[in-house]
């Protein structure tokens, strides 16, 4: 069921930011509408920026499942306009087919304080990219990385590896070992993959290098031209028996434990 616009604006909340001492009044007011959310360590940094050099900056929050609607609502009717919108990337086919989004390319060029080249390629080529122009700008994002006890790995003679078997060969090898000499052997693997959603990133990252083999071009789940799924081929069959075994050296949480950000059994040594 669609909602009204008036309705969702009424669950919105408003944020106004107080101006730098050093400006007087505002230059002027900017307006956005931002997703409610955590990661807005982005927007705080942009805001402060804001004020630096005296706007001032009104953020209208809202949740994630009535932003749809509302961003192409304020479009479409101008009840309500904002100068910006901290969206998640999904959102751009509708805003860039409404006419509501101006091509960043020509500024990004224009200014080499950004140091665009610096931002994570994945945000700078993929998810700011719509239809080959730039519709966005990165403020957040997550990236995953894979990280080691390099104490471990030293005093098993072992270098980091590079490819997925290599990774299953170290974890089987290590597996077992009492890491932090509790007496008590450990598991090799720290990821939090059960009931988490690291569960369908780690899955993702072991699959991805099988079947993309021209890189992305290659497409991701299914054939870009044809929709042709591409999932039942010895790539998924593989990276399911390398899941399958990396799994049984990994450590379960225990019962009713929550997703963390940080890796807990690896904090704490085992
Ligand atoms: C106000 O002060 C901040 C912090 O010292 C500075 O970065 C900014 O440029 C100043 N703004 C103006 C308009 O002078
Ligand atoms: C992509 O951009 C081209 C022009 O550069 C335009 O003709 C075409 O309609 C656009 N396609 C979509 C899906 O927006
Ligand atoms: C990995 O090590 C843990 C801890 O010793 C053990 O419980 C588990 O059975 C081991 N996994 C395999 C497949 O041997």
């Amino acid at each position: 069921m669609r909602r009204t616009a008036a309705l969702v604006l009424l669950g919105m909340l408003t944020a106004r930011s107080v101006l730098a001492d050093n400006c007087t009044e505002p230059v002027a007011d900017s307006s956005c509408l931002a997703l409610l959310g955590k990661s807005l360590d982005g927007l705080s940094a942009l805001g402060k920026e804001y004020l630096n050099m005296c706007y001032s900056l009104i953020v209208d929050y809202a949740e994630i499942p009535d932003l749809p609607g509302l961003v192409l609502d304020t479009a479409s009717n101008g009840q309500r306009s904002y100068d910006g919108w901290i969206l998640d990337p999904v959102m751009t086919v509708d805003m860039v087919q409404a006419g509501m989004v101006e091509p960043l390319d020509t500024y990004i060029a224009a200014d080499a304080s950004l140091n665009w080249p610096d931002f994570i390629r994945y945000f700078r080529q993929v998810s700011s990219v719509y239809n080959g122009t730039v519709t966005g700008m990165p403020l957040a994002g997550k990236v995953s990385t894979l990280y080691y006890r390099k104490d471990v790995f030293a005093m098993a003679n072992l270098s980091p590896p590079s490819t997925w078997d290599e990774f299953l060969t170290i974890a089987r090898a290590m597996n077992g070992s009492d890491f932090n000499a509790d007496g008590v052997p450990d598991y090799s693997i720290c990821w939090q993959v059960i009931n988490c959603l690291e569960d369908t990133v780690v899955f993702s990252q072991l699959l991805t290098p099988m079947i993309q083999a021209l890189g992305t071009k290659s497409g991701w789940m299914f054939d870009p031209v044809s929709m042709t799924p591409l999932v039942n081929n010895e790539a998924m069959l593989k990276a399911l028996s390398l899941y399958k075994e990396l799994l049984s050296y990994t450590v379960p949480l225990p019962r009713g434990a929550q997703c963390m950000l940080a890796h807990m059994p690896f904090l704490q040594g085992s």
